[in-house]
């Protein structure tokens, strides 16, 4: 058992992240100030603010049986100028610590957020040029090189999509929360269709009724959607005649022709067909996902996505031969029983056939998920090799005329790395940039889904969920949609 001890403050929230990426959570004890430590054995770490005589103290310890490890210490003088600079201080020397104690350094430093891209685009934004935040990001937030490179060719890519910030643009995300069976890693709003098929008329009632309700304010106000993304789930669960009236719904409500970009997520191929295609080529989606996630097939039968790696392949065929020309792959690194070969595998059917973008995610042990509730059931290393992994995609990426365009971050990532959206010039996907950057509002539309509404002045935005659950939504539409108006009012009912 590891042991955490906070004196003098309270900040067990943000410094306990930087814990989490060196040890599990479950073999995490944080203790009380006034609790004593009478443990023989174990690992106790002290992090801690000290008053001195005219400055404080901040420091974190590292004990074995009671010996110190390691210590790593620094000062704030005797008036604080802000909480910040207290908690800044704080997580320097819990990381210093923990590198020295346990030898061994995260990518991304202190940095615990999920958008880091955020960071430099504020940067930016106060007048600091490339050196500059080349140094903030090393010395400040201890970033490695790589990742501070990362970071700047991939806010370098996004800058001209988010700036200039237009109050009245918006992009719409429209949510169809099922899928036709449960992928092992995935915590992901959905149901398995197959036990729900009753509620899935009653949703899309409901859910079409929010699409208009939505498109009389966007059209009162004047909003101009920038972007639509269909996403999931898997949206192309829909039957021909679901997607048909849920495509038409959006031309009739939503001047399309205006959109940038229209993405459908068509994750799963064994729910493509000609006819959805051409469909959804019909009504204006220009981008559509098609994932597989690997093009192992044994892997495939073990994370429980029902299809094979031939599937895609023909899925992908189809959709060139209907005529999409915009086309992601999503990948996950860390599979149960995936190494480098595997990874290699996949890639060189990745090189035959071309997409247009490839996210590569990292497997992020998800509570809630199949994997993570029966971790002994699967062949999984934790990721053992996940760097060499990240590496491989990385240079066949560069090789093979692709460069980093978006990242994020997520909670239990094997190797606190990062998932990263690749793209073939010209292809940038401006919803991903948007949704990473929150700098344009976004109305999330359907169960489960989050609008998050950008206040330029303020430079702040305001998060509103729509319940999870299907029922629920089904049963509270109306007044969900009131409340997201609302919040939309204090936007833009102001100075309209
Ligand atoms: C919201 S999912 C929707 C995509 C679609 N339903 C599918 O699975 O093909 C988007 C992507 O997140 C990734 N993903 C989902 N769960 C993950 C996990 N636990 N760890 C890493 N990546 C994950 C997968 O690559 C997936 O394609
Ligand atoms: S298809 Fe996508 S959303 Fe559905 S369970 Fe699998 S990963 Fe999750």
């Amino acid at each position: 058992m590891i042991y955490v001890k906070m004196i003098g403050h309270n900040y067990i929230f943000e410094l306990k992240e930087i814990i989490f990426q060196y040890f599990h959570k479950d073999s995490i004890k944080f203790l009380h100030e006034e609790d004593c430590f009478n443990v023989g054995r174990d690992y106790l770490i002290i992090i801690a603010i000290e008053k001195k005589y005219d400055y404080y103290d901040v420091y974190t310890v590292i004990e074995i049986e009671g010996k110190e490890i390691t210590k790593s210490k620094e000062q704030i003088p005797n008036i604080i100028n802000s909480e910040k600079e207290v908690l800044y201080k704080l997580k320097v020397t819990l990381y210093n610590a923990m590198k020295s104690g346990f030898g061994h350094i995260l990518p991304w430093g202190i940095l615990t957020g999920i958008r880091p891209s955020k960071i430099v685009h504020k940067l930016i934004d106060q007048g600091y040029d490339e050196n500059k935040i080349i140094t903030t990001l090393n010395n400040h937030y201890l970033l490695s090189k790589e990742k501070t490179d990362l970071l700047i060719n991939v806010v370098k890519n996004q800058r001209d999509i988010i700036y200039p910030i237009k109050k009245k643009s918006i992009s719409l995300y429209i949510g169809i929360p099922f899928c036709p069976s449960r992928c092992i890693y995935c915590s992901f709003l959905s149901s398995v269709l197959e036990k729900d098929k009753g509620i899935l008329k009653e949703y899309l009632d409901s859910l079409f009724f929010e699409i208009k309700e939505i498109s009389k304010y966007i059209q009162k106000n004047n909003l101009k959607i920038e972007t639509i993304y269909i996403g999931g789930g898997t949206p192309t669960i829909l039957n021909q005649e679901e997607l048909n009236s849920l495509l038409y719904l959006i031309a009739q409500e939503i001047n399309i022709k205006n959109i940038k970009e229209y993405t459908l997520e068509a994750g799963r191929p064994d729910t493509i067909n000609k006819k959805k295609l051409k469909l959804s080529l019909q009504y204006g989606i220009n981008r559509i996902s098609i994932n597989p996630q690997t093009m192992d097939n044994n892997t495939l039968i073990k994370i429980g996505r029902n299809h094979s790696s031939e599937d895609i392949i023909r899925a992908f065929n189809l959709a060139r031969e209907v005529g999409f020309n915009f086309i992601n792959m999503d990948l996950i690194l860390g599979l149960p029983g995936e190494d480098k070969s595997r990874i290699n595998n996949t890639l060189a059917h990745i090189k035959s056939l071309q997409p247009e973008n490839l996210t590569i995610h990292i497997m992020s042990l998800k509570r809630g998920s199949k994997l993570s509730e029966n971790i002994n059931n699967y062949n999984f290393d934790q990721g053992k090799n996940i760097l060499e992994m990240q590496e491989t995609t990385r240079s066949f990426a560069l090789n093979n005329g692709y460069q980093p365009y978006y990242l994020y971050r997520q909670k239990y990532m094997l190797g606190n790395l990062e998932n990263i959206g690749y793209c073939k010039n010209g292809y940038r996907s401006i919803y991903n940039i948007l949704i990473m950057s929150e700098k344009q509002t976004i109305l999330g539309l359907g169960a489960g889904s989050v609008t998050k509404v950008f206040f330029p002045e303020e430079d702040r935005i305001e998060r509103f969920p729509n319940v999870k659950d299907v029922r629920l939504y089904n049963n509270r539409i109306r007044g969900i949609i009131d409340k997201k108006l609302l919040l939309l009012d204090s936007l833009y009912s102001k100075n309209y």
